[in-house]
């Protein structure tokens, strides 16, 4: 028998820790083979707080995929959260080494090298460089300059750094739970993978991401991520509030939002009534799903309101012609579509992956990252690491490979 050709995305969110598995079939194509979850413990808005805790969850939840594949996992692709990731646009300038003036895939990377030459904050480490467009003797927007001719090379390239601290310890949570890092890809790159169109990619759309602990902005345009902003909010502010709004468990608040909350208090129906136990487990009350309703239509309206002051930021007042799509855990909230849409004065979709067994908007950073890794894998533009500051980072970045994102295409 041939050897399966798997590719792991693990995304260790605030609220789960998910593994999906995926096999390639054919050239590009993929099926599901593996999915596990366990709720993640020791994460905080993104940010690994215990690492034992996250060991173990990691653990747990990659043996459940690991049964349904019938082998381990050696290697997996992790999604990174955008706060502790920062965006920088930077230029790299050389001249063309040869002597006929053909540019070769060696000019590219030492522009992009050059690229790389930033003072960065303290704590950060360059993990990715994404050209936006090269400029070859002054003319711009070109894709692909090798095998082009001209004397000076420029590259308007997006630098993404990393957050050391909290990118060592999620290396070494997954490590210590028995797996090698083959990439590390940012949840708004993979999001986008089984989220947007091209289209709307192409013409500009923002795609929330609405998770446990964070939200977060993305805006694409002409094809590639242009911006993401971390909000530390999310799902389980709207579960705290009606926890103590309701004088009840986390737990309780958290089956109850997900069996009958409702982002649109107005729109519930008066006449269900729902029990609710408080925290000692002995007072019972009765509420009706309305009124439960009335403590998450503030806390997601307030979520959106940070959403739209982030994209005010990003220069848009006005949504961009590809709308706003919503993925993760909160974009399953009965009534979020008709709220978002008035909110953002704009088309409002719910992106979900289209694969047996994971289509719920849950599981889009995970697959999404299964996506990315295959578009990029063997396609000619993955990037081992340079460790262009030895010592500085150890052995870590000789670790991790990262992928030259030509996601214009
Ligand atoms: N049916 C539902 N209705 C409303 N909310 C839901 C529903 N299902 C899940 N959620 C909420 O979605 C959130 C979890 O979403 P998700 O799994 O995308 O988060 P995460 O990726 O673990 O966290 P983060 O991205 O913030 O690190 C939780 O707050 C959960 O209560
Ligand atoms: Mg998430």
């Amino acid at each position: 028998m041939t050897r399966r050709e798997i590719v792991a995305g693990m995304d260790i969110g605030t609220s789960n820790v998910r593994i999906i598995v995926g096999e390639i079939v054919t050239d590009r194509a993929v099926n599901i083979v593996g999915v596990g979850t366990s709720p993640s413990e020791g994460i905080r808005k993104g940010v690994i707080v215990d690492l034992e805790r996250t060991v173990e969850s990691i653990s747990k939840a990659a043996a459940e995929a690991e049964r349904m594949v019938g082998s381990k996992i050696s290697e997996v692709n992790v999604g990174i959260v955008g706060s502790n990731i920062g965006l920088v646009n930077n230029r790299g300038v050389v001249a063309v080494s040869r002597d006929d003036k053909e540019i070769t895939e060696q000019d590219v990377e030492r522009v992009l090298q050059a690229a790389r030459v930033i003072a960065l904050p303290q704590d950060r480490e360059i993990i990715d460089v994404i050209p936006r467009e090269f400029i070859v003797d002054g003319y711009d927007g070109i894709r692909d300059p090798v095998g082009m001719l001209g004397v000076r090379l420029e590259v308007e390239a997006m630098i993404i750094t990393g957050s050391m601290t909290s990118l060592r310890n999620l290396m070494r949570c997954i490590n210590v739970s028995g797996h090698e890092v083959n990439a590390l890809i940012l949840n708004a790159l993979a999001n986008g993978e089984v989220c947007l169109s091209r289209d709307e990619k192409e013409l500009g759309s923002f795609l929330i991401d609405l998770g446990g602990g964070t939200t977060e902005v993305a805006l694409y345009k002409d094809g590639a991520l242009k911006d993401i902003a971390v909000l530390p909010v999310g799902g389980d502010h709207i579960t705290n509030d009606m926890a103590v709004g309701m004088r009840t468990t986390f737990q309780l608040a958290e089956k109850v939002k997900t069996e009958y909350g409702s982002a649109v208090a107005g729109s519930v129906s008066n006449d269900r009534e729902i029990e609710i136990e408080g925290i000692s487990g002995k007072e019972k009350r009765m509420i009706t799903a309305r009124e439960l309703s009335t403590f998450i239509e503030p806390r997601i309206q307030e979520i959106m309101q940070l959403c739209k002051n982030e994209m005010v930021k990003m220069g848009y007042s006005q949504m961009p012609p590809g709308g706003v799509v919503l993925t993760g855990g909160v974009s399953l909230m009965q009534g979020i579509t008709e709220l978002a849409e008035s909110y953002f004065n704009s088309t409002v979709r719910i992106a979900q992956p289209n694969y047996l067994g994971v289509k719920s908007p849950i599981y889009s950073t995970a697959v999404g990252i299964i996506h990315y890794v295959i578009r990029h894998q063997g396609s000619g533009t993955q990037y081992r690491q340079q460790d262009g500051r030895a010592g500085f980072f150890g052995n870590l970045w000789k670790r991790i490979k990262t992928f030259l994102a030509d996601i214009w295409d």
